[in-house]
């Protein structure tokens, strides 16, 4: 497969929306494709599949992190935020791959980390060697510990991937890691910070990176008063208050409005997406055009295969970025979740943590507790519903081929640490969403290289290999492609009605401007479509009915 010559129509190179509704497919760079055999995937792996990214269809590439990092935590650990890790490539590879891809007519997002760094970052380490007091300590956050000598940490506050958010360094004093013990939040409230966060904007952005997506976002300013309260009662504080010590302060948003202008100094202006975890009232600020454009929202992946629940989501999210300004993200899987099709072949989480899911899976066969055929179905039509909403769409590899978890990576394979510190997804971790994409049927890691992956690939991974899919017209990788070529010819004005007539309980109908009409089956029983062409359905139709756990695209 080689590039074909891009439509630069629709790339639209100097389009300030592009963003809008825009299709924006996650690598996550080391388990992509591993160009020089060393069972890490790489950024030359990734260029080597530009042209399998441009037969998808989509319209931008997040890139997760790919700069140096000790990995303790997947890349979101960074030691040097100007940098690409050796392991995975070089910043002439980079350039080229920005190059590769926007011939391809495909835009770069990449991702940037500022609550925190490695601890192995030049400044941390340069934080340690000065001492108590000095100005380099300054940059991160540091205090006295309590107890006599200090032995006893500031609080008792827990980090987010489990154990203690504080630390001891040789001299006594302790510093403030949200994530990990590698991961030290830096303090916002310090210039050094601030301005070296701009400094590392302008360096990507000038190497042609079209945008930015925010890792948490509303962690990064703090306000530590000298007494801390117990985690216990942190937890009783209102998150949205906008003064709440360790997130979504007002003041985050100064930085926001700092970035913006320096994205805007670029033409069209670099856009960003804001990952945050607050209420969709608070998320509308992170959105704004004065602050980073966009937010994520994360409430259709934390809802169930539901027409109730998807039709409120899709509600309220419509009518929040009306009041913004911003257009809507949606998104049904990433890094940091278990898969979609294996979400849905669960029972209902019925608003527990979506995570916690993982606790049922027993990867390649159907086990006790989970329909893994149901949850391919499922995922297919909500994927469909999805990829029909005005607004932006963010794949994560893989989900083109409809790949379930893999639930049994031995513990010596993992490398989350929250699998290690118990605590995210019921102690398993997110390995099992990151394990190598298999591209070919056969060979040491199904052509994701030559030598065996990183994290284990199961042997099922064959029959949903690229190689596998593309010589199956009813794959899910065909359904992608036809959804995305679609979505293409078809999406216009970021608006949506919805069809009364034809929803229910089970069902959910919405027509787009131009006579695009959604039609999702929630329910288990067969229903009829109306009078209108169909243009793709994510199962066949039965008898010219809609199976349930289905969606069509119609024209009316
Ligand atoms: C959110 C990222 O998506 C996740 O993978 C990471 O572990 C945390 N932020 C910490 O950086």
């Amino acid at each position: 497969m080689s590039i074909v010559n891009a439509d630069l129509a629709h790339l639209s190179p100097k389009d300030p929306d592009w963003w809008r509704q825009s299709v924006v497919y996650q690598i996550y760079p080391r388990s992509f494709a591993d160009a020089n055999g060393d069972g890490l995937g790489d950024l030359r792996g990734i260029i080597s599949r530009v042209p399998y990214l441009q037969s998808l269809g989509i319209d931008a590439v997040w890139l997760s992190p790919f700069y140096p990092s000790p990995l303790a935590d997947g890349g979101y650990d960074v030691a040097d935020y100007r940098d690409v890790d050796p392991r995975i490539g070089t910043l002439e590879e980079f350039d080229e791959l920005v190059a590769a891809l926007h011939l391809a007519g495909i835009r770069l997002v990449v991702d940037i980390v500022p609550n925190h760094s490695s601890d192995q970052h030049p400044w941390f380490q340069q934080a340690l060697a000065a001492g108590r007091g000095s100005a380099e300590r300054d940059r991160y956050i540091f205090r006295e510990g309590l107890g006599a000598d200090g032995e006893l940490p500031p609080s008792d506050w827990v980090a987010a991937f489990g154990g203690p958010r504080w630390t001891r360094v040789d001299d006594g004093q302790w510093y403030l890691g949200s994530f990990t013990k590698e991961q030290a939040d830096f303090n916002w409230n310090n210039p050094d910070v601030r301005e070296d966060f701009l400094t590392t904007l302008r360096f990507w952005a000038d190497r042609g990176v079209d945008g930015f997506r925010v890792d948490v976002a509303h962690f990064l300013v703090k306000d530590l008063p000298d007494e801390l309260p117990s985690w216990e009662e942190i937890w009783k504080l209102d998150l949205n208050s906008g003064t709440h010590p360790l997130q979504d302060r007002d003041e985050v948003h100064e930085v926001y409005r700092q970035w913006r202008q320096v994205l805007n100094e670029y033409d069209p202006p670099r856009s960003a997406v804001a990952e945050t975890f607050v209420t969709p009232d608070r998320r509308a600020k992170y959105a704004s055009p004065d602050g980073l454009g966009q937010a994520f929202n994360f409430d259709l992946l934390m809802a169930d295969f539901d027409a109730t629940q998807f039709r409120q989501v899709i509600s309220t999210n419509l009518d929040l970025v009306a009041s913004s300004g911003s257009s809507s993200t949606w998104v049904l899987s990433n890094h940091d979740v278990t898969r979609h099709p294996t979400r849905y072949g669960l029972p209902p989480l019925d608003g527990r943590d979506v995570k916690q899911g993982v606790e049922w899976i027993q990867a390649g066969a159907p086990a006790d507790g989970i329909d893994l055929d149901l949850g391919s179905r499922r995922a297919r039509a909500a994927t469909m519903l999805m990829l029909a909403l005005p607004g932006s769409a963010y794949l994560y590899q893989g989900e083109e081929l409809g790949l379930h978890e893999v639930g049994d990576i031995p513990a010596e394979h993992r490398q989350d640490p929250a699998f290690f510190r118990g605590g995210k997804n019921d102690g398993l971790g997110r390995d099992g969403s990151r394990v190598p994409l298999p591209w070919t049927t056969t060979g040491a890691s199904f052509g994701f290289g030559e030598a065996i992956a990183h994290i284990p690939q199961p042997t099922w991974f064959s029959g949903v290999s690229v190689e596998a899919e593309e010589a199956d017209p009813a794959s899910s990788l065909a359904l992608y492609r036809d959804a995305l070529r679609l979505r293409r010819e078809l999406h216009t004005e970021e608006k949506l009605e919805w069809l009364d007539d034809l929803s229910g309980d089970t069902v959910l109908a919405f027509a787009r401007p131009g006579g695009w009409v959604n039609v999702t089956n929630f329910g288990a029983e067969p229903v009829a479509l109306p009078d209108a062409e169909v243009l793709l359905t994510s199962s066949p139709l039965q008898d010219g009915l809609l199976s349930g756990a289905a969606t069509a695209w119609l024209r009316a």
